[in-house]
């Protein structure tokens, strides 16, 4: 670990493929910042307990998220990429911050407010101290800087709170982390709904673009984007939500402003507009999807990396778990 770098965290819960939101809002961005930051990258499955899950189709997504993060070019020799599950003092940090967690709130946060209205055949009392597990995701590693997206904001809000009351009574036990949003693709926006998030779990199929679709399946998900009848590329997200949308996708591909996307498409119907965004998310994903596929097959070397990554992870983590549960004043262990 070099000294001088500062230190990054983030991760995806292990939950279905991921979707252009979670590529555009959060993945990409951390390919773009791994060479100026000591990385960690978390195969969040504890969180994803969350919800009911089919064990084995469970076990192969959390597989399948690893090798989607090395595939977009978070190389695990580099980045320390591992599973949450098998670093055991994230669920020890998440009991300690609990004690120093308000119930009141945790009622205030908005996913758990939505996702109670989702699952209200299951509200458990993970659901409800989610947000506590991801402060001690962050604060285990004396991170400076999470990379998320803009629905993320709140649990950074309150890990930033927890940290900062325990620091108070403790002293300086955990580093106080920033939240990172990209410029654009904060929040990509569904497709046959504009107004609302893109999200892996709705229901109509042509809401959400995956990273594993095909190419075909990608232009025609944007072709039948849900837009406006003005027929002018214009960036407006209250007025055009749909087109602003497409642009915002279009933008992280191409690094463009809104202005220069306006003028490209200027006189143009959204027809072609919307084959260009299309055409240029497939051929982004192209080669992301080829070394998913290769890497999938390659059960050694991942194996490998998992195991190596697993370790380094837990011998950081262990450093702050010991220090907070030394500051609380449990006894340590006689070795
Ligand atoms: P998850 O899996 O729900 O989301 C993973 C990341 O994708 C971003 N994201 C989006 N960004 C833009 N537009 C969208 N439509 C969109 N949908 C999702 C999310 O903001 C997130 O950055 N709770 C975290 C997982 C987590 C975590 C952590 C993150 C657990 N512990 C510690 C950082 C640090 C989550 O929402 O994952």
């Amino acid at each position: 670990m070099e000294d001088n770098k500062k230190i990054l965290y983030s991760g995806m819960q292990a939950t279905n493929t991921l979707t252009i939101g979670n590529y555009f809002g959060a993945l990409k961005n951390w390919v773009t910042l791994n060479e100026e930051y000591e990385c960690f990258f978390g195969v969040m499955d504890l969180h994803s307990l969350t919800v009911r899950q089919n064990p084995t189709e469970f076990r192969q997504n959390a597989r399948k998220l690893y090798a989607l993060y090395v595939a977009a070019g978070l190389d695990p020799k580099k980045n320390c990429v591992y599973y949450q599950s098998h670093v055991p003092a994230h669920t020890q940090l998440a009991w300690l911050l609990d004690c120093f967690t308000y119930m009141g709130e945790l009622n205030r946060m908005t996913q758990f407010k939505d996702k109670s209205a989702k699952h209200a055949d299951n509200i458990n009392a993970g659901l409800f101290t989610y947000p506590v597990l991801m402060a001690a995701d962050i604060l285990l590693y004396q991170t400076d800087v999470v990379p998320v997206g803009k629905d993320q904001m709140q649990h950074l809000e309150i890990t930033r709170d927890i940290a900062e009351r325990f620091n108070n009574i403790y002293g300086d036990v955990f580093k106080i982390p920033e939240a990172y949003i990209g410029k654009s693709g904060a929040k990509i926006m569904s497709l046959a709904d504009p107004t609302k998030k893109m999200s892996k779990s709705d229901e109509n199929v042509n809401a959400t673009v995956f990273l594993t679709d095909d190419s075909d399946t990608i232009i025609r998900k944007f072709k039948k984007a849900v837009t406006d009848s003005e027929a002018c590329v214009k960036y407006d997200p209250k007025g055009k939500p749909g087109i602003s949308n497409l642009m915002d996708v279009y933008s992280c591909v191409t690094g463009k402003t809104s202005a220069e996307i306006e003028s490209e498409f200027d006189g143009k119907g959204y027809g072609d507009f919307k084959l260009a965004v299309g055409e240029a998310v497939a051929s982004e994903l192209a080669p992301v999807q080829a070394e998913y596929n290769r890497l999938l097959k390659d059960k050694e070397y991942i194996n490998g990396c998992i195991k190596e990554n697993d370790e380094k992870a837990a011998y950081f983590a262990n450093k702050t778990l010991r220090k907070a549960m030394k500051k609380v004043g449990l006894t340590e262990m006689i070795r």
